[in-house]
């Protein structure tokens, strides 16, 4: 019994030794080493698991509710916009009534930076973080992880240059926490205005790509989150991709192919180019197939614990 949390908010939620566990139990469901179906609750029955997500999704959503049915669960995909949330009920509220329903876990999208924080000293039901405002998306960055390690591009000793709307980005905040755990060395890259102030030690930041590029052995691309950005003038998409966007001409030049990820959704033109995207150093749906089997890892792990 690792003591898995209630509530998974961010990647500081975890030790390294829960770590290091979801990793092998996500390889462990990828080389179908344990038979799908029935994660128990401590009652004996399966659990009902609902996703609810209160901003847009396709991945994350999806590939948790795959990850649901494959694990055996019941799954409900609970719809905010037609909740009584709309009526002006709380999220808390809306987590009582789902867990007297017999809900056991709930994943959350939320616009709200730490909204989920206000659950974990009395947790209604199991919780796990699919994104909150600009804090973090602790799961991306854990699946990110264990394509790196699958992939063989790391991550000990390695460097990994995330470039883009770093500031905004909740991938890039998880990512920053979970990757020097496993001697990843993390450069931010994007223009100035687009690069976080406090910065831990262990982190880089530059706004000269060429210099992220050729320090790195990973490119990790973000969208401009155009819809956290307030007022602000914005570089066009043009001028973006020419200073920043990732195009295998760039690479070569600089004599650096090196892979490509992205958590999507892309903007093809802007920060990764259609020729990249459909290269063989795109590794976005790697990203994609590893998602179900790590989600599968940390749900059940937080129902066992
Ligand atoms: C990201 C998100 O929503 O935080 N995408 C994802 O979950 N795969 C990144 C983004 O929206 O740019």
């Amino acid at each position: 019994m690792r003591n898995f949390p209630t509530v998974l908010e961010n990647i500081s939620d975890l030790n390294f030794d829960q770590l290091q566990s979801l990793i092998l139990l996500s390889k462990k469901f990828k080389n179908g080493d344990i038979p799908l179906g029935h994660i128990e609750m401590s009652t004996g029955e399966s659990p009902i698991i609902a996703t609810s997500f209160l901003e847009t999704s396709t991945r994350t959503k999806h590939s948790f509710a795959i990850a649901i049915k494959r694990l055996g669960a019941m799954y409900i995909d609970f719809n905010a916009e037609a909740s009584s949330l709309k009526k002006g009920e709380s999220l808390e509220e809306t987590l009582l009534t789902l867990s007297h329903q017999g809900v056991g876990m709930c994943i959350i999208r939320t616009s709200v930076s730490h909204q989920l924080a206000e659950f974990k000293a009395n947790p209604p039901l199991k919780i796990i973080n699919g994104g909150d405002g600009v804090n973090e998306h602790p799961t991306q960055a854990l699946l990110d992880l264990f394509t790196i390690l699958e992939c063989k591009h790391g991550p000990k000793n390695k460097t990994i240059a995330i470039i883009g709307d770093c500031i905004h980005s909740r991938v890039g905040h998880s990512l920053c926490s979970l990757l020097p755990q496993f001697g990843m060395k993390v450069i931010l890259c994007g223009p100035e205005e687009f690069l976080p102030k406090n910065i831990p030690n262990n982190i880089e930041v530059t706004n000269k790509l060429e210099e992220a590029i050729l320090k790195s052995d990973i490119l990790y691309l973000l969208r401009i989150q155009k819809e956290r950005h307030q007022s602000k003038s914005l570089p066009s998409d043009e001028e973006y991709h020419q200073q920043y966007g990732i195009n295998l001409e760039k690479l070569k030049r600089f004599s650096k192919l090196l892979p490509i990820y992205h958590p999507g959704p892309a903007n093809i033109g802007v920060e990764i180019s259609m020729e990249a995207l459909k290269s063989p150093y795109y590794f976005g749906y790697e990203q994609v197939k590893n998602s179900i089997f790590m989600r599968m890892a940390i749900i059940k792990s937080m129902f066992h614990s």
